[in-house]
């Protein structure tokens, strides 16, 4: 056990959802050991204490797994359980603390960043709910960095983490574990896998993206060889430290594989994707995306369908971007809506106080009370276990929900690499224009409301403020301008745009002319193009 001196890093503060940098800077001296010794401070010490460690296999997975484990070690955790190789998808993490109920969880993983030496890396600390660290915890992290003076790490070789055994490293038991088995079985326990090997057997015939991340393991073992499904239904399932070079989030453009099987001829019924970390996920029909906002409602309106949501949902949550699709369900079913902060951690109290079931963002992450993470192929499950019971493609089932609840077209654009000075000031002029903008009028709309969303957690009375900013016309439309948090460099601006449509003849237009006059708008308000220099968004999702 040695005790090394170090000096605070600048700039260790987690974003949306842990702390992601490029991989060099996290391989620079004390880098990653700084943050791994704050952590341990702001909890309190690890002395006793048992903990879950795995990641999402990226490159530097691997070395960094060695190093918390020494540390764990040298700071007097009592127990580590680790995915084989290091590996655990965020949501088999999350579950693995919640089953052990262990003290937390140390997360490797940038999620649908690309991984590569060149790319991103990230880590993330997750409580003993099994939910990422609340927001007190994450400033209380980020307040040790600022004034770490040493770290505590044990001085053993490398432990080989290829095959799932017991041992001991410097006095702390080591539990190497399957990084599927567990998480595969609480799957079975939530959704009729009678029902879905039964369609599977029927002809029904599936694409999986794991695009060559973690969860290509898991889909295979639970769609292929738990449910049936043929063996090609999973694609690009094996997972590389670079992701094959590719982006590894589920949406139309970063899948495009995916999407030009769905959309081409003899498309497959049904195509899923997840991201690095397996907590997000994308769902597509034969030629028919499905936004996550309509997925998450969709869900919403069809869980009771599956086992596990039998009995009804107590309430849902969403993030403030996301489409208010899943509150007009709520709102038919009589239940709670609750619009949160964007990022996982705000949902952790909600679901911990029983007051929702369901919740989901925009960016893909839809999940339940059965873990404290978005989960991509529990979402994949349940839309597996509804298609199965009502017998209906993705496309007749997407009708009949707009037909019933009408749609939020809805569409996030993404500018990326802004210089951060200028993604600031569009941000301070618009907060300071707040107070005079309704009334007035945009590319024909007027602005009924406008203000910077700030979320006052109603189980713990923690108030988090500035957390984006929504401007609401009059008719029903929206635009939400806000700076992301998980971004490694420059500043991405992200517009959420949204418009309800309830006339029975308009519901299947293209999102991007439906919402023409929002968009046009909301670059009016912004003056978007003298700005950035440039209009057209680099992602549209
Ligand atoms: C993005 C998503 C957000 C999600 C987060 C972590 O954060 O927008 O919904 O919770 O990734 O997966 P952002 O980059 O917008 O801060
Ligand atoms: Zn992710």
């Amino acid at each position: 056990m040695t005790i090394i001196s170090t000096r605070p890093i600048a700039g260790q503060k987690a974003g949306t959802s842990g702390l992601r940098r490029k991989t060099r800077d996290w391989m620079a001296p004390h880098f990653l050991e700084n943050y791994v010794q704050s952590t341990i401070n702001a909890i309190g010490g690890a002395k006793g204490k048992r903990f879950v460690v795995g990641g999402d296999g990226r490159f530097y997975n691997a070395e960094a797994t060695q190093i918390i484990l020494r540390m764990l070690a040298a700071n007097g955790a009592s127990e580590v359980i680790v995915g084989r190789d290091g590996l655990l998808s965020t949501p088999a993490a999350s579950h693995l603390i919640r089953l052990n109920n262990t003290d937390g969880g140390f997360i490797l993983s940038a999620s649908h960043n690309p991984g590569g030496i060149d790319a991103d890396f990230g880590l993330k600390f997750n409580m003993a709910n099994g939910g990422p660290a609340t927001e007190t915890v994450s400033d209380e992290i980020y307040a040790q960095t600022t004034t770490l003076a040493e770290y505590h790490i044990a001085q053993t070789p490398d432990v080989d983490l290829s095959i799932v055994a017991t041992s001991d490293l410097a006095g702390m038991d080591l539990k190497i574990v399957d990084p599927v088995s567990d998480y595969a079985e609480l799957m079975k326990t939530l959704f009729d896998f009678n029902a879905i090997q039964t369609l599977f057997k029927s002809g029904f015939r599936m694409r999986f993206d794991a695009m060559h991340a973690i969860t290509g393991p898991y889909a295979k073992t639970i769609l292929q060889d738990m449910l049936g499904a043929p063996s090609d239904t999973v694609m690009n399932g094996t997972p590389l430290v670079d992701f094959g070079q590719g982006h590894p989030d589920p949406n139309p453009i970063w899948a495009h594989e995916l999407m030009s099987v769905m959309t081409g001829p003899d498309a497959p019924d049904f195509g899923a994707a997840s991201d690095g970390d397996g907590d997000r996920n994308m769902i597509v029909g034969r030629g028919a995306y499905v936004t996550p906002s309509d997925s998450l409602a969709v869900l919403a309106a069809h869980a009771h369908l599956a086992p596990a949501y039998a009995g009804g949902l107590v309430g849902v949550a969403r993030s403030m971007p996301t489409s208010a699709a899943v509150d007009r369900v709520a709102a038919a079913k009589g239940i709670p809506a609750f619009e949160t902060p964007t990022g996982w951690k705000f949902f952790g109290n909600l679901l911990d106080a029983g007051k929702v079931t369901l919740c989901g963002e925009e960016s893909a992450g839809t999940g339940s009370d059965h873990v404290r993470e978005k989960d991509g192929l529990w979402a994949v499950l349940l839309w597996l276990n509804i298609l199965a019971e009502t017998k209906l493609s993705v496309a007749d089932l997407m009708a009949e929900h707009w037909a019933t609840y009408g749609r939020n077209y809805y569409s996030r654009h993404d500018f990326e690499d802004v210089p951060v000075d200028v993604a600031n000031t569009l941000m301070d002029d618009l907060r300071r224009s707040l107070p005079t903008l309704t009334g007035q009028s945009f590319a024909g709309l007027v602005v009924g409301d406008a203000d910077d969303f700030s979320y006052d957690d109603p189980v713990d009375g923690s108030r988090s403020v500035s957390q984006g900013i929504r401007i609401s016309f009059q008719g029903g439309a929206r635009v939400v301008f806000r700076l992301s948090g998980t971004g490694t460099q420059g500043a991405t601006l992200r517009m959420y745009v949204e418009a309800l449509e309830t006339d029975p003849d308009a519901l299947h237009r293209d999102p991007q002319h439906a919402l023409a006059d929002v968009i046009k708008a909301a670059h009016e308000i912004t003056d978007l193009q003298r700005r950035l220099g440039r209009d057209t968004p680099d992602v549209i999702t």
